[in-house]
């Protein structure tokens, strides 16, 4: 019987390995759900824990530009928040991916703003003063999980 079980799960762990194996397609910057996301620092968390609603974030979008220490607001789609959602506690995040990569280079400690509530649609900020790259993302947490197209961040000259 402990045989069997043990036999079973090993089974079923080695499905669930062979399932997800060839995930890794050209298909960026499309995501799979049960694809995991390497983070900067290390940790790693699956986009399915990132939550159960996936709003469509409207801005920004691939031609924004952010400026360092510019006032900014990040909008996503909040028409239609699942009536069950257990965390309209909001984090969003910044990040970056490079061409070829998965790794979306989070920055999670400091958010670029936390504690909103994911279902207002949006949120205001301060962008920090990062280096210049074009393909930073804005990753949403809470009972939700998104992320923006790539954009760009120009650091203030002043
Ligand atoms: C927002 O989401 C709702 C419901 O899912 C959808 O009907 C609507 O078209 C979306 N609006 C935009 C601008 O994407």
């Amino acid at each position: 019987m402990m045989l069997f079980a043990f036999t079973s799960s090993a089974l079923v762990i080695t499905l669930l390995v062979l399932s997800t194996r060839d995930t890794k397609a050209s298909c960026l910057p499309c995501q799979p759900p049960s694809k995991r996301v390497n983070i900067a620092r290390g940790a790693s968390i699956p986009i399915s824990r990132r939550g159960v609603w996936s709003p469509k974030i409207t801005s920004p979008t691939l031609g924004t530009v952010w400026t360092g220490n510019e006032n900014v607001r990040v909008t996503w789609n909040a028409t239609s928040p699942p009536s069950d959602i257990t965390n309209p506690n909001g984090k969003l995040v910044l990040g970056y991916v490079e061409d070829g990569s998965d790794n979306e280079h989070l920055q999670l400690d400091p958010p670029l703003a936390a504690g909103f509530d994911i279902r207002n649609g949006f949120v205001d900020f301060k962008v920090p003063q990062v280096e210049d790259r074009n393909d930073y993302i804005v990753v949403l947490f809470g009972d939700s999980g998104n992320r923006s197209p790539a954009f760009t961040i120009k650091s203030n000259p002043s």
